[in-house]
């Protein structure tokens, strides 16, 4: 059985490295490595240096990633940037991205595709705005095809899919989680789309994770009777408390 996924998103928090370096000492400190869990910590692009020095049991990621490796993009940080730094797990097409920086699905593709490429793994978020009922929306089935459109199965490996309905996520107004029931029907209609493109076997071997108000509380029902693979961890993982006891909630999920 493959290893519970669990990613921590500190969006553009905290403010200083001072606290970025505090908050990684105190997730170290907590965390027991556990053999059926892989941790990844997204800090903001500054902190990156300083808390990759800090943690040692988990691996660190990014929030972004541009797609072109160097050139005239003033303000981008590319993927080859950030493999230097040692970063593997990519963030890519949050929903705030897509909300607040105008990120499109073609943007997304771009990202997805030289993420893949050059042998890094890209976490894709996708999900819809509002649901009505339990039915997952086609927004959900246009969002993967476009950004997977053109993104050839022999470079699948490292990719990730995130389930984060947008009105889920703990930061919205109403925010609330969704059920583990939604979110396996969730999985069930995320891999029947990567079927469609990809073949079965291909499909099945790509780990689908649920983001959206995830906690200590919630998180085991998602990975066991939600099926989910692991999470995208928001809110919670600026609580090094609430977040190492993720981790040990997600050793206990299978
Ligand atoms: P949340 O955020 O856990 O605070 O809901 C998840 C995310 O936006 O990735």
């Amino acid at each position: 059985m493959s290893k519970k996924l669990i990613i921590a998103n500190w969006k553009m928090n905290p403010a200083t490295a001072r606290e970025a370096i505090l908050l990684a000492k105190k997730i170290e400190a907590g965390v027991v490595k556990k053999a059926r869990v892989s941790v990844v910590i997204a800090p903001p692009f500054p902190f990156i240096p300083e808390v990759r020095l800090v943690i040692k049991k988990a691996r660190i990621g990014a929030q972004d990633a541009f797609w072109e490796g160097a050139g005239p993009y003033t303000g981008a940080v590319s993927w080859r940037h950030l493999q230097a730094l040692g970063v593997h797990h990519v963030i890519v097409g949050h929903s705030e991205r897509r909300i607040y920086l105008g990120e499109t699905d073609e943007m997304v593709q771009k990202k997805v595709r030289a993420l893949l490429e050059n042998g890094m793994s890209p976490i894709l978020c996708v999900g819809e705005k509002e649901r009505m009922g339990n039915e997952i929306p086609d927004v959900v089935r246009d969002q993967l095809n476009t950004a997977l459109a053109g993104v050839k199965k022999d470079v699948i490996t490292n990719l990730v899919i995130a389930y984060e309905p947008v009105w889920a996520i703990s930061t919205m107004s109403g925010a609330h989680p969704d059920t583990p029931d939604n979110a396996f029907r969730a999985a069930v209609f995320v891999r029947h789309v990567l079927t469609k493109l990809y073949g079965r076997e291909r499909a099945e071997n790509i780990p689908v994770i649920y983001g959206g108000s995830v906690n200590a509380a919630n998180i085991f029902s998602f990975l066991k009777e939600g099926k989910m693979e692991g999470a995208l961890v928001g809110g919670a993982s600026l609580k090094p408390k609430e977040f190492v006891n993720i981790i040990r909630a997600a050793a206990e999920a299978h």
